[in-house]
């Protein structure tokens, strides 16, 4: 794999709202151009108000540390970042150790590295919350599923037609990665 030059990764800021809100915007754009996005997306794109919204439940979860949430910054641009968030925020639960992943690297920056690097960082972080964590992944995206088996991440599910695009049905995958070692032994953090 490369290694991205001036590329740092650092926690999110409030001021990356616009490179974040963009970078999401972009992929409806992407769609739209006929390019491959397998990622799940509305039917109507959000407005500033919804990116605004996910945006400050981020930060907040950064706050009460539900949540992590790395940025890479590239020349003063946030151009990826990668969450992983309590399963299910609020008061503790039975399954307040599980974390679920989400990650996106702007177009431009793909295939660089630095979707390695905001992994490596936020599942370093990950360890000190969670003892597992799980995500959803299209099953057509390869790429993405290859990056994470890197990681260690395990496939466990897989969901027929769970996504419909253009009258087209799609699949899911879901993948987990144990954090403990060996896993469950080493306590909940929660
Ligand atoms: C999936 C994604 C986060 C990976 O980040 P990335 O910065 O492109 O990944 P890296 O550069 O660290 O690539 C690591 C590996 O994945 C491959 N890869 C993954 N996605 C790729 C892409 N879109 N373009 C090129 N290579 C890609 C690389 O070839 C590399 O493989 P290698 O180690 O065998 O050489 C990023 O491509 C992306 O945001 N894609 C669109 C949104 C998405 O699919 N998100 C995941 C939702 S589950």
């Amino acid at each position: 794999m490369s290694s991205p030059q001036g590329v740092t990764i650092r926690p999110l800021r409030s001021e990356d709202f616009h490179d974040l809100s963009r970078g999401l915007a972009h992929m409806y754009d992407e769609l739209a151009a006929g390019e491959s996005v397998w990622i799940t997306l509305r039917h109507v794109p959000p407005s500033e108000a919804d990116y605004r919204k996910w945006f400050d439940r981020l930060l907040d979860g950064m706050r009460t540390g539900e949540s992590i949430t790395n940025v890479a910054q590239v020349d003063s641009r946030a151009v990826g970042h990668c969450t992983i968030e309590r399963a299910r925020p609020g008061p503790t639960t039975e399954q307040s150790h599980v974390g679920e992943l989400g990650i996106l690297v702007q177009k431009g920056h793909r295939g660089t590295g630095i979707g390695a690097r905001l992994l490596e960082r936020s599942l370093d972080e990950a360890r000190q919350k969670f003892d597992i964590v799980y995500l959803t992944v299209w099953s057509k995206n390869v790429e993405a599923q290859r990056l994470y088996r890197r990681f260690g991440f395990t496939l466990c599910g897989h969901f027929p037609h769970t996504l419909k695009r253009n009258g087209q049905y799609f699949d899911e995958d879901r993948m987990f990665l144990a954090l403990t070692d060996p896993p469950g032994r080493a306590g909940a953090k929660r």
